[in-house]
């Protein structure tokens, strides 16, 4: 059975049950696969024309062991976590029309409409069949830069096996991404807005990190997580690379590069390692915008933590790459002690320098690039009047990266990952655009429904947000202590 462990190297091996139940590995660590699964390339051919449904149930089938979820309900987990998904396709990948070879896959057809749905869709899914079979409860707690919170929120809303507690900075976010979080009926749901976080989304993990350190705490709200430290968040996110390489892809072996706008690297682990499993990727393109802790990381081999800029792509607005540190333990032959004494000395000196080595073996295969605000604008606004095509800011953080990076792409195929629909972002749309009435494409019936809503929510400030979390987290864990069914 494939058995999980910290990247730290100080906790013990767990079951897959295990490893997402906790959330964070005992140690501090964040938990990885024993071994990588193997892909070959006849395997790869054989699942070119599947479903992206029947292709996860194919991917989760290596890292999820039989005995502990059976293949129907397996199969389940997968089809309610997809079925509300607007598209059929789950994830639609239209090739741009002004652009030589340049693919977008729309990931943001969920409840929230950003990639997170794909991700967290079957998370909670899972979870909750874990939950429901163990009789018991869970807090989660998350903290978003605008769009992880929406989709936790989403998917949590009305299970009684879990409560879900989703930070957010307030005033970094945008208003329909904080409305996606405060206009929810459900009780189980309760969206913190945060005041005077100077190092945004950053500043939330902190505190989070603190309440796991505190294991009584810990124990009497029964704390977990569902962002991207979660296991299971990063194993759902390899299926979407393989999905859209094997559409794209004429034969199994042709050169796809991908161009991902990155913040925590959560969604790009999924990818790295997707690639280690045996996915032909070319390369991957690491958009950062002004925030380019990745980029430094990939053009210098220097892992350092800079002041924040507030941005047009607000939701990469993200110092520290958490998930870097997953995708570096298996660039250095799984050396747990190396990745531990790396973490310790960010931690206490907020800067790691990598030796050639390590540098080059992280690197291979990985282009990098920083976006000015100036540059995502004129690539919407270009996109939108060569081909009427609406991106969001993220996205086109992502494919001004490409068009910048093309002299070393070459002409190969590239898929530019859109990470979200552009209805969340229609204050920056109307200003890009310059028009007083929005497009249609800017637009989304779930989001004018949520205008149309009261919202409800609680609000804390950053100084004291660890204590205001203590006391509001037991008071609901004691009222609905039980609700579980
Ligand atoms: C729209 C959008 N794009 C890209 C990202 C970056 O993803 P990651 O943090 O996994 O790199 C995020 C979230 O962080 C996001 O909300």
């Amino acid at each position: 059975m494939l058995k999980y462990v910290s990247n730290k190297g100080g906790s013990p091996a767990v079951d897959i049950e295990t490893a997402i139940l906790n959330g964070y590995a005992p140690d501090g660590g964040l938990y990885v696969p024993e071994q990588l699964p193997q892909i070959s390339a006849e395997q790869l051919a054989k699942w070119k024309p599947l479903s992206y449904q029947a292709l996860a149930f194919e991917i989760l089938s290596l890292f999820i062991d039989r005995s502990i979820v059976p293949a129907e309900e397996l199969r389940a987990i997968i089809e309610t976590a997809y079925s509300t998904f607007e598209k059929k396709e789950v994830i639609p990948i239209p090739q741009l029309k002004s652009r030589k070879n340049t693919y977008i896959m729309e990931l943001f057809y969920g409840s929230t409409l950003s990639f997170k749905d794909v991700g967290m869709s079957f998370l909670i899914n899972l979870i909750n069949f874990f939950l429901k079979r163990k009789g018991e409860k869970l807090s989660v707690i998350v903290a978003t830069t605008g769009d992880t919170g929406p989709a936790a929120a989403s998917y949590v809303a009305g299970k009684s096996t879990l409560d879900a507690w989703v930070l957010y900075p307030k005033g970094l976010i945008t208003d329909e991404q904080e409305r996606q979080m405060t206009t929810l009926s459900d009780n189980n749901v309760h969206a913190v807005g945060v005041f005077n976080c100077p190092d945004g989304g950053d500043d939330l993990d902190v505190v989070i990190a603190k309440l796991f350190a505190n294991p009584s705490f810990k124990e009497q709200v029964k704390l977990s997580s569902v962002n991207s430290l979660n296991w299971g968040r990063i194993m759902i996110q390899t299926v979407h690379y393989f999905y859209g390489y094997l559409q794209v892809a004429d034969t199994i072996g042709e050169a796809v590069s991908m161009a991902v706008p990155s913040g925590g690297f959560g969604n790009l682990c999924g990818g790295a390692l997707a690639r280690k499993m045996g996915l032909p990727i070319h390369y991957f393109i690491v958009a950062n915008n002004k925030n380019e802790c990745l980029h430094r990381l990939f053009s210098t081999g220097v892992f350092s933590k800079k002041p924040i800029y507030e941005t047009v792509s607000s939701a990469i607005d993200i110092l520290i790459p958490i998930n870097f540190w997953r995708y570096l333990y298996f660039c250095v032959d799984r050396d747990a002690e190396k990745i531990k004494a790396w973490t310790e000395e960010f931690d206490q000196t907020g800067k790691v320098q990598f030796d050639e080595k390590s540098f080059a073996a992280y690197r291979e295969g990985f282009l990098s690039k920083s976006i000015s605000d100036e540059k995502t604008i004129a690539t919407i606004r270009q996109t939108f009047e060569a081909e009427a095509y609406l991106l969001d800011p993220h996205t086109a953080v992502a494919l001004a990266a490409t068009d910048l990076l093309k002299a070393q792409i070459g002409d190969h195929k590239v898929i530019c990952l859109a990470t979200a629909h552009p209805a969340k972002f229609s204050t920056i749309l109307q200003k890009t655009l310059n028009v007083s009435t929005l497009p249609e494409a800017a637009t989304h019936a779930s989001i004018e429904l949520a205008k149309r809503r009261c919202q409800k929510g609680y609000t804390a400030d950053h100084a004291h947000l660890e204590e205001a979390l203590l006391d509001a987290m037991e008071t609901n864990w004691k009222q609905t202590q039980g609700n579980s069914k």
